[in-house]
């Protein structure tokens, strides 16, 4: 099975093709119910590299708005906030929760200045337990069609998302092209040589893998070492399995073995060679801080080892010196779904 064509990874118009057809029209993660604080209170994120603004109305209603003035172009939110108007910081048109043009100074004096064209633009909003994800494109498919049967399987797995605490939030950037960044993930053949702390952890050999739907995931086993002095962190919990999960695109979903954890989070393209990403981690109530750490610090160690593989991996095959790559069938079946994903998009 050949790979996508290398020149994919270093191609500005692939790049502008991957953002209209795929960023432009994906669900993705932007934040949690947590970051909102009653009717008016917002919060700004970003989709796919499009700033947004998540809003509680005044009726306590969800929405979302591309988060674009529609004068000149400032963003308008830059934090979190509380308030019962949206007031954009450059000449004060001020917009109301619902999104609707309100006030613009000196307005009156425009002969054809129609206040209903120029409301905030709405994106598409939902939630499943405390996650918030948006879609720019409000003729796509609902969330639940695009998570499809990822929170059952999630709950399967032993884990109530609605009891969950956030904990904290972390962001990060790759010298990569997103698409390797994505299949790094998909495939653990890599992990034998280059993860000697998750291997012990993880027994990679004999995991399960799915393509479903928008969801591309893995399900290894816990490592019998993992439950001996060997193991990088505690596993023995209420959480019997690791599920590593994309949600196509480019949403991360990862619950490690142990007590109830997950974390969640987008990435997206800045350039054909650089992708920025950020998670929020949550833990069950309750969860002990040391136990906690000894998770970051071992998910910061996979992390960093993915990182060096990655940029690697962009410095040859985004070089223009070979046409494309050869995957495994079953091994990297993952990356297989994934690329026939772009492909259909894209291609
Ligand atoms: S750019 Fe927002 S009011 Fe001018
Ligand atoms: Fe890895």
């Amino acid at each position: 099975m050949e790979t996508l064509p290398y020149s994919w990874y270093a191609d500005p118009e692939i790049a502008r093709a991957e953002h209209e057809r795929i960023f432009r029209r994906s669900w993705q993660y932007v934040g949690h119910l947590g970051e909102l604080d009653g009717p008016g209170s917002m919060f700004p994120t970003s989709v796919g590299g499009l700033p947004l603004v998540v809003v509680l109305d005044r009726d306590g209603e969800l929405r979302a708005f591309l988060n674009v003035c529609r004068h000149r172009g400032t963003v308008l939110v830059n934090e979190p906030q509380r308030r019962g108007t949206i007031q954009c910081p450059y000449h004060a048109w001020t917009y109301g929760l619902d999104g609707r043009l309100r006030a613009a100074p000196r307005s009156k004096e425009e002969p054809d200045f129609d206040m209903d064209c120029l409301g905030l633009v709405p994106a598409q909003v939902g939630t499943w337990g405390p996650f918030v994800f948006a879609n720019p494109d409000m003729d796509a498919p609902s969330l639940d069609v695009a998570l499809g049967d990822l929170p059952e399987v999630v709950a399967e797995n032993g884990l109530d998302v609605h009891s969950l605490r956030f904990h904290d939030r972390r962001a990060y950037e790759i010298n990569a092209n997103w698409k390797i960044a994505i299949e790094n993930y998909l495939e653990c053949y890599h992990c034998q040589l280059n993860h000697p702390g998750f291997v012990k952890l993880i027994d990679e050999q004999n995991q399960r893998m799915e393509a479903v739907g928008l969801r591309l995931s893995q399900f290894p086993p816990v490592h019998p070492d993992a439950y001996t002095d060997a193991a990088p962190y505690d596993v023995s919990d209420s959480v019997p399995t690791a599920q590593y999960h994309i949600l196509f695109p480019a949403m991360k979903f990862n619950v490690n073995p142990g007590r109830p954890n997950l974390s969640i989070g987008p990435l997206w393209p800045e350039g054909t060679d650089r992708t920025a990403a950020w998670y929020d981690r949550f833990f069950g109530e309750g969860t002990d801080e040391a136990w906690i750490e000894e998770m970051r610090v071992f998910d910061n160690q996979v992390g960093a080892e993915d990182t060096g593989l990655v940029e690697a991996v962009q410095r040859g095959a985004a070089s223009g010196a070979l046409e494309h790559g050869r995957l495994l069938t079953r091994t990297e079946a993952l990356i297989g779904a994934f690329q026939d994903m772009v492909r259909a998009r894209v291609g």
